[in-house]
């Protein structure tokens, strides 16, 4: 359950770091986190040396007064860690003798509060630890200054003097704490700021990156809603473009979008010239077909009269009188499948009549019977009627065009079987042509309901066979919103039409 609610919003996360947008914030805030980070570094850096510079002079004054000659107002003899509770340093002030020829501190105190005395300059010096003495042994005796770390007193800046005539060495230590305060006070503003900042600083990037993107957005919107549009076939009015107030070329969005605008155009000027050809070609097929119609009735209505006539003609010419019919009669059937094909090309829709799909298949198979008596032919259909919106004849014509098919590109023998059922879902019909037949060629079918395609052509040519049976099939079915299929196999041949109720 956990990963499962985790996915989604991993991707959308991944999908934010993806977009322009997530890009520009994010590589934004990590610049001013950058930059925050390199300022906090040097600033902390250079307060922390300026302050310890600051406590090195004054560990140096302090030193060299407690090493030096007793002042007026101060005893003539005095012991060295005097100056311990003389006032003048802060109070853990840390102090130290190492006597002459000795290698280790002999003596050492620190400078602490009178306890009955809040006075300022109440102190009194306390005696360290043998452990702590031990801290001050390990400072190098170089009369520089050292950082050293007293347990149980903290961090100090110490440094080893000499102790004038008397040949000892005195061991100065400032406590360091108020550097480090202040130093660390410093880190804590910067991580609070930074942090502020940056969170500040995203919400602003996000703000205006979205601002400047929003010009992007609506031409991306445009694209969006052409690449939806219908372009492939028929006229198409291509009216969408880029909002004028997104199209200004000083702008990189505005060079996109005017780019995308002047596309467009040429897009829908093509698309307008196509249109405007394939209707002229549509027109002149439909002209040339009408124009075709009368003369090749009256070929065939004239070489009939003859061939039937009261004149004696030789066996040729008798001969040649049927081919003439018959060549007249296949040229009639294509120039009504050419005229059929330019009418549902124009999107004129079919007449739409309540169909029994039940009979108007019984009917086409006795007619195939007919024409093809040496093949086997089936029938299979259901109990009830199977009722679909459309045009009788049309309808009439798909079935016949199949089972053309089957009769005229199978051998003798073969059994076809139509067969007609109620799809699964309800409403419409669909209707299967199936044959045992040597098939269709595997390069044929993927093309085989595109106008003129035949399998073997020269052969199909001789048989009267002419490539736009399978066409007119596809259109009729498109122009009734149905759909039809092929699956072909050596002895199989299925066609699959799908028709809605
Ligand atoms: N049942 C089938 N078995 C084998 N091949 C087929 C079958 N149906 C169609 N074909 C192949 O598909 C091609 C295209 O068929 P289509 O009906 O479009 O044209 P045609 O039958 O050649 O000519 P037309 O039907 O215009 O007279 C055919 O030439 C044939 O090669
Ligand atoms: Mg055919």
């Amino acid at each position: 359950m956990g990963s499962s609610a985790e996915r989604p919003s991993e991707a959308g996360r991944r999908r934010v770091l993806r977009s322009l947008r997530g890009r520009l914030v994010v590589a934004s805030v990590a610049l001013i986190t950058v930059v925050a980070a390199v300022i906090g570094t040097v600033t902390t850096i250079a307060l922390h040396s300026y302050l310890q510079r600051q406590l090195d002079t004054q560990l140096t004054d302090v030193s060299h007064r407690a090493a030096g000659p007793p002042g007026l107002s101060e005893p003539p003899h005095r012991e060295a860690l005097d100056f311990l509770t003389r006032g003048g340093q802060p109070v853990g002030t840390v102090g130290a003798v190492v006597a002459e020829g000795a290698d280790e501190v002999t003596k050492a105190s620190v400078s602490v509060q009178r306890s009955e005395d809040s006075r300022p300059g109440g102190v009194t010096a306390k005696g360290l630890s043998a452990e702590q003495t031990d801290a001050l042994d390990g400072l190098p005796r170089d009369g520089r200054a050292h950082t050293v770390s007293v347990p149980g007193l903290g961090d100090y800046r110490a440094m080893a003097v000499s102790g004038g005539s008397s040949g000892e060495e005195l061991l100065v230590g400032l406590p360091s704490d108020s550097v480090d305060g202040t130093v660390d006070t410093l880190v804590v503003v910067e991580v609070c700021v930074t942090a502020g900042g940056v969170v500040a600083a995203g919400l602003a990037a996000s703000g205006s990156v979205r601002l400047a993107l929003r010009p992007l957005r609506r031409v991306a919107r445009t694209a969006t809603r052409v690449s939806e549009l219908p372009l492939h076939h028929g006229e198409v009015q291509l009216r969408e473009r880029v909002p004028e107030a997104d199209t200004d070329p000083r702008t990189e969005v505005g060079q996109v979008a005017v780019a995308l605008n002047r596309m467009l155009g040429h897009v829908g000027s093509a698309l307008a010239a196509r249109h405007e050809s394939e209707t002229r070609v549509r027109r002149f097929v439909a002209d040339a077909g009408h124009e075709l119609r009368t003369p090749l009735a009256a070929i065939r209505g004239y070489a009939e009269l003859t061939r039937r006539g009261e004149e004696e003609i030789g066996p040729d010419t008798r001969h040649a009188l049927g081919r003439i019919e018959s060549e007249s009669d296949r040229m009639s059937g294509l120039v009504e499948d050419l005229l059929l094909l330019a009418r549902l090309d124009a999107g004129r829709p079919v007449e739409r009549t309540t169909v029994d799909l039940v009979p108007l298949l019984v009917d086409a198979v006795s007619d195939a019977r007919a024409a093809g008596p040496r093949h086997r032919w089936r029938l299979e259909l259901p109990e009830t009627p199977v009722e679909v919106d459309g045009e009788p004849a049309r309808l009439q014509q798909v079935v016949a065009n199949l089972l053309a098919n089957a009769r005229t590109h199978t051998p003798y023998g073969t059994t076809v079987t139509a067969r007609l059922r109620p799809p699964h879902d309800g409403g419409g019909a669909r209707i299967e042509i199936d044959d045992d037949g040597p098939g269709i060629p595997p390069e044929t079918l993927p093309h085989v309901f595109e106008r003129f395609a035949r399998g073997d052509a020269s052969r199909s040519r001789a048989h009267g066979s002419t490539g736009l049976g399978l066409a007119i099939v596809q259109a009729v079915v498109a122009a009734h919103g149905g759909a039809v299929s092929a699956d072909s196999w050596p002895g199989r041949t299925v066609f699959r039409v799908e028709l809605p109720g």
